[in-house]
């Protein structure tokens, strides 16, 4: 079965065709961020124009790099939610036109859960249960999923995501948009352990915190003014990496006190593209009582990949979504 998956609940205009959930016959992104760096970030109503204007171009860019037309797609799936309300309804409207015309079941996908669904189709043999870290823009979750369509949130930010406190920083630094690959590569300069800011809410149940870290940022620069800026980004990156993987190496020991099959981890969202968290990611799979599953960095940003694969499980397991539902930009899941 192929399944054509469209992505648009950001910035990222996506589509890409997947047959039986795993197999990526293509997968198309056209990013914005040219059109938001500007302002810092992403401003709503500029993604839901510049995805009506896209959106049809990178559908029929993905299914000609599959080499199919829309009669040879067997459904069509979009993220419906969580996400920016006028993008959601772009990439929602143009998959429920496509499955009118054609005659195919329409398929509303959670964009957390197709996420998870990146490490699926990164790794053929990879099986629920596991525990996923979805670490992006918009959100920090800890989820266990224990089989398909059966997820349990374990921990979430209290207030903002790791990706905005990644972009909150960088742009207080003035180093442009999107913060996190910015960071990033300015970290490999700086020296991780100069200055000890906070781990905050380390050590107290699985929830997140960032802005207060966002903030011990803040203060230190002002106060410090020719400090080394490598130092500073190598260093809050160091403590958001810190706080991800010992609250994730956390639920895991729950977890698998509850489940001894708990033995695998896998990341998602933009912020799981991070060298620093990557890395710390290896060192724990090398130890060897801990399978991490780390997706390609294409697989972990916003794609539609992940959409349609999410789709053909989704599909098998409930039907179609009926073509009179809509988007959903605060779905939540589990
Ligand atoms: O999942 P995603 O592509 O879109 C959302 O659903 O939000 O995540 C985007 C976020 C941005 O905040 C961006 O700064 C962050 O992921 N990001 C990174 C890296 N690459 C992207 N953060 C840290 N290190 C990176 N290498
Ligand atoms: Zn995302």
């Amino acid at each position: 079965m192929r399944i054509l998956g469209i992505e648009t609940s950001c910035d990222e205009t996506a589509a890409a065709v997947v047959e039986n959930g795993r197999n990526v016959c293509s997968s198309v992104v056209s990013s914005q961020v040219d059109l938001h760096a500007r302002y810092g970030g992403v401003v709503p109503e500029i993604a839901s124009r510049a995805h009506v204007e896209l959106v049809n171009d990178v559908i029929a860019e993905a299914l000609v790099e599959a080499g199919t037309t829309l009669h040879d797609v067997d459904a069509v799936a979009a993220t419906h939610g969580p996400g920016l309300a006028g993008a959601l309804l772009v990439g929602v409207s143009a998959a429920k036109a496509i499955a009118l015309a054609i005659r195919c079941p329409y398929v509303g996908v959670n964009h957390h859960e197709a996420h998870m669904y990146a490490a699926l189709v990164d790794d053929p043999g990879l099986e629920p249960p596991f525990v996923t870290l979805i670490v992006s823009g918009g959100h920090t979750l800890l989820i266990a999923m224990d089989d398909h369509g059966r997820y349990r949130v374990l921990g979430r930010t209290v207030d903002d995501a790791a990706g905005e406190a990644f972009d909150k920083v960088a742009r207080f630094l003035g180093l442009g948009y999107p913060g996190g690959p910015a960071i990033d590569r300015l970290s490999s300069q700086g020296d991780p352990a100069a200055i000890a800011f906070p781990r905050p809410m380390l050590g107290d149940g699985h929830d997140f915190s960032f802005s207060g870290l966002k903030t011990a940022v803040v203060l230190y620069v002002r106060k410090h003014p020719d400090v080394d800026v490598a130092d500073v980004a190598a260093s809050f990156q160091a403590a958001v990496v810190d706080v991800l993987v010992a609250k994730l190496l956390g639920v895991v020991e729950e977890e698998r006190a509850r489940d001894p099959r708990m033995t695998t981890v896998v990341i998602g969202g933009g912020v799981a593209a991070n060298s620093a968290l990557r890395a710390r990611l290896r060192d724990e799979n090398a130890r060897g009582d801990l399978r991490v599953v780390l997706p390609s960095i294409g697989l972990c940003t916003d794609n539609a990949a992940m959409v349609a694969s999410a789709a053909w499980w989704r599909l098998a397991a409930d039907g179609p979504t009926s073509l009179a539902s809509g988007a959903y930009p605060a779905l939540r899941i589990g």
